[in-house]
């Protein structure tokens, strides 16, 4: 026995523990087969033969588990560092996620804008007829209805065609003065080179007391600061134009960013890019919030519009097919 004990205390793993049970407790087993003496010897040795044996055993046990409750510990050890990870190490085949461009590009614009002082503002995609025609010199009937095909529920909602009806919740829960942006999607159906059912725009929506505080001027030198922050030096034209909620109205233009303003194929050889709509806010709508004695410019966006001529992406229809081949560029 003395040598199955320094067995025990020489073992390295518990398998080998395991070993030498079974070499002494197993079913042939050394021990066992002394156990197996017992049925066979005279009645008198019995009693101290069993004793005999069972101390062996309980001191066997004992020494086994000992032992084990050691190897174990030193095993689990040496699993866990082998196991461990280094989290500083550089792993080359991680798959790295990119901004979407058309996020990288909304990021920017709100960056200029919440730079010049304006908060943001947000409003509900499903609006109501009041909100997104109505109230902003929209009347039922009114042919420049027309001019957004929308999309329409059978309760008479409708998925907001701009983000204009933000102008008018705006005004409807604040009091002057306003100086509030929209970032947001919105809906018009229509599907081609240059038009997807949803897409962006930025609102922008300035207000203050007074008929005279807020003028074309402000607006003009916010417009033309904001798009050569965006773009650089570039020229700006304000072209009159018409919006229900805005009198006067404009469209604005830059000089085209690829061309220099030459003429080629993205401005139509005009030499300028069409980017926004803006005005001087409608006294009617003003009149629909119940504000008085004010005044106040309005301007509007289309950011998938900026994204294509930032990152001279042809195609609007490349931003919604989610093509890993033209996403993983934006890394
Ligand atoms: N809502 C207009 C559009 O979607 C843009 C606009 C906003 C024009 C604010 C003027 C003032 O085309």
């Amino acid at each position: 026995m003395t040598e199955i004990f320094s067995k025990i205390n020489q073992a390295q793993t518990t398998a080998e523990l395991e070993e030498i049970r079974v070499l002494v407790m197993g079913k042939k087993g050394s021990l066992t087969a002394r156990f197996a003496t017992l049925k066979s010897c005279k009645e008198s040795e019995k009693k101290a033969l069993a004793k005999e044996l069972n101390s062996i055993k309980i001191e066997f046990e004992k020494a086994l588990a000992d032992k084990k409750e050691q190897l174990t510990l030193k095993e689990l050890e040496a699993k866990l560092n082998a196991e461990k990870i280094d989290v500083s190490l550089f792993s080359p085949s991680s798959q790295k996620g990119a901004n979407h461009p058309v996020m990288l590009m909304l990021d920017r614009i709100v960056e200029y804008f919440v730079g010049m002082n304006f908060s943001l503002n947000v409003g509900p995609l499903v609006e109501d007829d009041f909100h997104n025609f109505e109230a902003l010199n929209l009347p039922k009937y009114h042919p420049a209805r027309n001019m957004q095909d929308t999309f329409y529920f059978k309760d008479g909602k409708l998925l907001r065609t701009h983000t204009s009806p933000v102008q008018v919740r705006t005004m409807e829960s604040q009091k002057p003065p306003i100086r509030m942006i929209c970032p947001g999607s919105v809906f018009r159906c229509d599907y081609d080179l240059t038009h997807t059912p949803m897409f962006h725009q930025v609102e922008g929506l300035v207000v203050e007391e007074g008929r005279d505080s807020v003028s074309f001027a402000n607006l003009k030198f916010v417009l033309e600061d904001f798009l050569k922050y965006m773009f650089g030096d570039v020229k700006v034209r304000f072209r009159s134009s018409f919006f229900p909620f805005t009198e006067p109205s404009a469209e604005v233009d830059m000089s085209c960013i690829f061309c220099k303003g030459s003429g080629c194929r993205v401005c139509s050889h005009t030499g300028w890019l069409e980017v926004l709509g803006c005005g001087v806010v409608d006294n009617n709508v003003f009149k629909a919030v119940g504000y008085e004695n004010v005044s106040g410019y309005a301007f509007g966006l289309g950011v998938e519009r900026f994204a294509m001529l930032m990152f001279g992406v042809p195609d609007l229809r490349a931003f919604f097919e989610s093509d890993l081949r033209i996403l993983e560029q934006f890394k």
